[in-house]
């Protein structure tokens, strides 16, 4: 047998004798990513057309299994060496079944859930021929007012770091080359969340500090999990673009973390150097992309001309060979050369499985995130509730609930909150009425949906943001609801009836005009297929809130960028807004529960083994996350107030105690990270802390 066909063989065996195979022209298409389906980029193959059946990947828009099979079989069958073609596509949260958007994934604090999702979605992607996923994104956001925050796992560079490695053991499994694995996707490298005021694409100055300390250890978490690709980024990284950064995709990346996979560019963003003032010189930005660390270039054009920049001896045909290496290693893990085919399956054999549904009401039961319980008015009893009204444009709406990026998920599958009351309230009257649009009211709307609700026990008030209001160029300069549904929620509260407040929505969004207007308040996010049975599980008590941000939610506009982690200031009583209060609204790691939990004894021992005890001292089961944070109150570089080393998560029936333990280490928790990259320890005094709780002790 070929030796780069016969899977006994090692991956570097089998792909030295590939590479020694294939021509320039061979090797520079694997290096080539189009599109087919209904895009319109001019790289776009439509239906099939002219196909370059040599071409290294497809970035697929639906195309399902026979699509593939029909281009693939034009590569294995129809080319010289029969090379696969990698498949990707955006698989962000869920491909058939929609689970919660990342960012409130995080917000379970639940790595097992986070990891159970990526699964399901990759069982269902790769039945439809895609083998590789552009996800998960663990940029670090700040600022709300940029879209994208939604696809991230929140501020917390240790969370996201923790999450990006269940997503990736989730997508491709301790077995990347059993079919229904795909690959990772680690995105966008690096510091795209930095891009100045939450405005997509735009300029971001990134200290080195800032760069090690915050942007890039989520990214050496993943690719310490074995990510198998990343995705360089599109904005700057302090005047370099990240597109053409050496030292990122180079020397970090490869050089120093060891990184064995492919780095695929973001869509146009070669030839988006001309436009951030780099190079429009289509040869200059092939043969600089390419020696900073892209290996594959999705959409656009420049990467067509590498042969010929070889030929002419501008560029080093070793440069290409090794870009190629990656992206066959790739292939080669990913077991493409011995299954290049998709079986053929009806779609309902591999989507939406009962067991796929009854995770993802589990994932958004989790990720729900309690912030309001005045006089504890949830959980509701059914049975004392006579009649019901849910209102507000979220009620009938299925497309909210699952949120952008939606894949092929199909809001026509996904139960709205009106079709599901039914099941929790079988004996109430219930009143649905939307009251508004998302942005809009029809004349007299409000107030006739206020009229219906007046005669309500109890008024569930469905508020937030259309589908499509948060995602890749949703960035807003405001990020409270729109004023037609802050109206009907005045009018709702002015009714005396009690209101309970439900948000969906992809991004943190302004709460201190609404929260005086509702006696509870439950932020749903975007949960997903089974947001609305997860909404009524916990308002009826049959399911505890869990949830706890994983993001800050600012009180104003000018409070932005908040986040909890900030550097110390000069004068710590001084400084801030004269006409705002300091606080967040609602802080990092808030989020109320149905009981209550105390803590005490927090201790560490001389091994840097710390605990503290836990107590349920309410009348419910529930689940409390403890997060251990790490305060280091002098050293030569400015330290963050406090820092996430630990978290975990218990369940505790009521009146239950248990002690938490964990095992600290100093490199890894007490040290701090430098300009470089470098982890520093200096000797002396630390402070840990935990819901309230502190303790100093000192470390040499
Ligand atoms: C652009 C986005 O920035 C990136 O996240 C995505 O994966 C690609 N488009 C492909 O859709």
């Amino acid at each position: 047998m070929t030796p780069y066909r016969n899977p006994a063989l090692p991956v570097e065996e089998r792909l030295e004798d590939l590479l020694n195979r294939m021509t320039l022209d061979e090797k520079c298409d694997q290096l080539l990513q189009t599109t087919i389906g209904p895009d319109v980029n001019p790289n776009n193959l439509g239906d099939g057309g002219e196909f370059r059946p040599s071409i290294g990947s497809i970035l697929s828009y639906f195309g399902g299994a026979h699509k593939r099979n029909e281009f693939q079989r034009r590569a294995v069958e129809g080319t010289r060496l029969g090379i696969p073609i990698i498949w990707g596509m955006d698989v962000i949260h869920g491909w058939r079944t929609g689970f919660p958007v990342p960012l409130a994934q995080a917000c379970t604090w639940n790595p097992e859930t986070v990891e159970a999702c990526c699964r399901v979605a990759a069982k269902e992607c790769s039945a439809e021929g895609i083998d590789w996923t552009f996800a998960p994104m663990v940029d670090i956001p700040n600022d709300p007012r940029w879209g994208r925050v939604m696809e991230s796992f929140g501020e917390d560079p240790y969370a996201s770091g923790l999450f990006a490695r269940a997503s990736v053991r989730g997508y491709q499994t301790a077995d990347p080359s059993a079919p229904d694995a795909v690959a990772a996707c680690l995105k966008h490298f690096a510091g795209y969340a930095a891009s100045e005021g939450g405005r997509d694409y735009s300029y971001s100055d990134i200290s080195a500090r800032k760069l090690h300390e915050i942007y890039l250890p989520s990214f050496h978490a993943g690719v310490d999990e074995g990510a198998l690709t990343l995705m360089s980024s599109f904005n700057d990284v302090t005047g370099t673009p990240a597109v053409v950064n050496r030292y990122l995709m180079t020397e970090i990346l490869r050089d120093r973390w060891g990184f064995s996979g492919f780095v695929v560019s973001d869509w146009d963003s070669f030839r988006q150097l001309k436009a951030q003032g780099f190079s429009g010189d289509p040869e200059k930005v092939a043969i600089r992309c390419l020696s900073a660390g892209n290996d594959m270039e999705m959409v656009s054009e420049c990467f067509k001309l590498l042969p010929e920049l070889v030929r002419s001896g501008r560029l080093a045909e070793a440069v290409v060979d090794e870009a190629v290496r990656r992206v066959l290693r790739v292939k080669f893990k990913l077991g493409l050369f011995e299954h290049p085919y998709t079986e053929e399956q009806p779609v309902e054999a591999t989507a939406l499985l009962p067991e796929y549904r009854r995770l993802a009401r589990k994932a958004a039961q989790q990720c729900a995130v309690l912030l309001k319980n005045e006089n504890s008015l949830l959980p509701l009893d059914p049975a004392s509730i006579r009649t019901v009204a849910l209102v507000g444009p979220v009620a009938e709406d299925a497309a909210a609930l699952v949120g952008n990026w939606r894949g092929n998920v199909d809001p026509a599958t996904v139960p709205t909150l009106a079709d599901v009351i039914g099941e929790f309230f079988p004996q109430s009257r219930i009143i649905t009425v939307p009251g508004c649009g998302f942005e809009t009211a029809a004349e007299g709307e409000i107030a006739s949906a206020v009229e219906a609700a007046r005669g309500a026990d109890v008024i569930l008030a469905a508020l937030g943001e259309e589908w499509n209001r948060s995602g890749e160029n949703c960035s807003r300069a405001d990020i409270a609801l729109p004023a037609v549904q802050r109206n009907l929620l005045h009018g709702l509260a002015a009714t005396g009836k009690p209101v309970v407040l439900l948000v969906s929505a992809g991004r943190p969004i302004l709460y201190p005009e609404l929260e005086p207007c509702a006696n509870a308040i439950l932020h749903l996010w975007q949960g997903g297929h089974e947001a609305a049975r997860a909404c009524f599980d916990l308002l009826t008590g049959e399911c505890n809130p869990s949830g706890r941000l994983a993001m800050t939610f600012p009180r104003s506009m000018g409070q932005i960028p908040i986040y909890y982690n900030e550097h110390r200031r000069a004068r710590p009583d001084q400084g801030y807004y004269h006409d705002l209060e300091e606080s967040p609204m609602y802080p990092f790691g808030y989020g109320l529960s149905y009981t209550s939990f105390t803590y005490s004894d927090l201790s560490i021992k001389e091994d840097l083994t710390a605990s503290v005890k836990v107590t349920n001292a309410g009348e419910r089961r529930g689940t409390e996350t403890v997060f251990l944070y790490l305060s280091d109150p002098e050293a030569e570089l400015t330290q963050p107030a406090r820092r996430l080393i630990a978290f975990r998560q218990l369940e505790l029936a009521p009146g239950e105690s248990r002690v938490v333990r964990f095992e600290l280490d100093k490199m890894r928790d007490l040290a701090y990270t430098g300009p470089a990259g470098e982890r520093i320890f200096e000797e002396g005094e630390f402070v840990l802390s935990t819901a309230g709780l502190t303790i100093s002790f000192e470390c040499r």
